[in-house]
Order: C-alpha cells, then structure tokens, then sequence
C-alpha cells in the first residue's frame, strides 16, 4: 500500500489541560491511482488526517508509511523535503496561501524551493497553469486580482508543477460556484485518468463525491467508521441512516425507477446512462 496509517493517533495540545485527541487509533490502506474521498462531519478530523500526508503534522502515537517514507510518532524525520515533493497538499482555503508578487512566480515557488533553476521552475509553472486553465494573460498580475475559483486553481497549479506523484486536496469546491466546483472537479479527474495521480479529496459535497470519487472514508469523532467503494455506501440505506447523510439524488430517481419496475445495470449511475437503459424500456 503506498499509504499505511497504524494506530495513528494525534492529540493537539498534548500534554496540556485542553488537550484533544483529533485521530484515535487509525488504522487505514489509501489505494495508489485512484481518487478516495475522504468525509464526514465538521471537526470529526479530516483536515487532521490529511495533513500528516507530508508530514505537516507529525503523529503522537502510532505510524504511517507514505510511498517509502516511514514516520513514526516521536521519531526525527529527515526526509520532509523529498516527501514534500512527491505528496502535494492543497490545503482548506489554499487561496489565502498565495503570497509571491505575480500568478507565475507564485507557481514557479515550489518547484525552485524543490531545486530546479529558474528558468525550469517557470517552464513547469506555465505548464500547470496551462493544465489548470488559467490563461496566460494572467501569467504576470497579482493573484490577488484574481477570482475566488482562479485563485484556488492557481493554488492547485503551485501543487502540480512539482509534480507530485500523490495530490491531496482539502475541500477544493467549498465556496465556490457552481462553474467554478465543476472546474476544479474536471481537473482533478483529468490529474488521476490522464496522468495517474494519486488523488485524496477531502469533501463535504457527497454528491461530487458520489459521481467521481473511486474509494470513499468516512471520519467520526476521529475514527475511520468506513472504508470502501463510493458506491456501496451510497446504496446502503442503513449506513447512510447510521452516519447521518443524505442519499445522492442520481440514488434516489435511480432506486425510485426501480422501484416502478424499470431494469437498470449496475452501471447505471448518472443521468445519461439512465435515460439510455429507459428509453428502450419506456412505452411509446
Ligand atoms: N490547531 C488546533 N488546536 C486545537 N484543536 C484543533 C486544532 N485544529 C483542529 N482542532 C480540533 O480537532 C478536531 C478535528 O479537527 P479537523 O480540523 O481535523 O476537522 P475537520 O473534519 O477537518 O473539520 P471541518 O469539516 O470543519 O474542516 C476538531 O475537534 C477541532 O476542533
Ligand atoms: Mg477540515
């Protein structure tokens, strides 16, 4: 497994009176090349999680392997910065991290910070604001003139121009409009299809989870109470009541025309294919 985490648990403020356990004994294998959602209810340690994935939290018991880095609790880490390339980590709110004077410069930081010379690092940087969509027009201002969804591509590009071989985004639609969300969602399917990344998305939008995430976790109170396949969960009524959310609406019409005695294959799951398998079924 490219990704381990053994009884990892992480207490912020420990060994103080307002200590708290964020993750209790988390025991999870995140599969590589494929996109894992990862969800459940605000503070139930998400965020937490996904920032020991490079290590910019470091566990207070127990372990975790990334690729071919081990990081134990307690233990000295001495290889951040090769990690750091190879796990990108787009954080919650990533447009606040824009800081450098131009969009350009602001993507070219990581991968210059990661070795490459000038002259490469804005190679790469025009390349992942190519792949991002943002035109080259906007290469030169500040990211500040930017737009809410722009800004949150741009911070995405800094991620991919150093190429990491595992993105991790948390709530990269949150806020953002519509157009903006399917964007942002069309960009990270195309980083995992076309370029086999390993992608891990943090998200409280079960329907964009539903539609595009391979795996799903679901985090309560710090434990992992699921993982597996998106769409087991999402059939599963029970667990859906046990973890208190709502069922995908593609779900309900899905189980509803079934319900009224239309076939559908398994794969039948966004309106397009649905309307294909009725269309032979419905009486003219
Ligand atoms: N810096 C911090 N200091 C103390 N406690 C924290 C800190 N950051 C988070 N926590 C607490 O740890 C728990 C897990 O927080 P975390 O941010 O990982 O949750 P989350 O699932 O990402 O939530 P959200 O959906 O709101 O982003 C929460 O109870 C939170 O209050
Ligand atoms: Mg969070």
């Amino acid at each position: 497994m490219p990704i381990r985490f053994k009884a990892l648990s992480y207490i912020y403020n420990k060994d103080m009176p307002y200590a708290h356990k964020a993750l209790d004994s988390v025991d999870l294998d995140i599969r590589e090349g494929i996109i894992t959602a990862i969800i459940g209810e605000t503070g139930s340690g998400k965020s937490t999680l996904v920032e020991h994935l490079n290590a910019l939290l470091l566990p207070s018991e127990g372990s975790l392997e990334v690729l071919d880095y081990n990081i134990v609790a307690g233990q000295k880490q001495k290889f951040l910065k090769p990690l750091r390339k190879d796990v990108g980590l787009v954080f919650q709110f990533s447009e606040y991290q824009l800081f450098e004077e131009t969009v350009i410069k602001d993507v070219a930081f990581g991968p210059m910070n990661f070795g490459l010379s000038q002259q490469d690092a804005l190679k790469q940087a025009a390349a992942a604001l190519k792949l991002v969509k943002i035109d080259e027009s906007l290469f030169n201002v500040s990211p500040l003139e930017l737009s809410g969804g722009q800004k949150r591509r741009v911070a995405i590009a800094g991620i991919i121009a150093c190429d990491p071989r595992i993105i991790v985004l948390d709530e990269p639609t949150a806020g953002l409009d519509p157009k903006g969300a399917r964007e942002i969602i069309d960009l990270f399917v195309s980083l995992n299809r076309q370029l086999s990344k390993t992608i891990i998305i943090v998200s409280h939008d079960n329907e964009m989870v539903y539609n595009y995430c391979d795996e799903t976790v679901v985090l309560s109170h710090g434990k992992v109470v699921y993982h597996g396949p998106t769409m087991e969960l999402f059939d599963d009524k029970k667990k859906l009541k046990e973890f208190d959310m709502l069922e995908p609406q593609i779900v309900s019409f899905r189980n509803e025309l079934i319900e009224k005695g239309f076939k559908l294959s398994k794969d039948a799951r966004t309106l397009k294919v649905i309307a294909r398998e009725i269309a032979g079924q419905v009486k003219r």
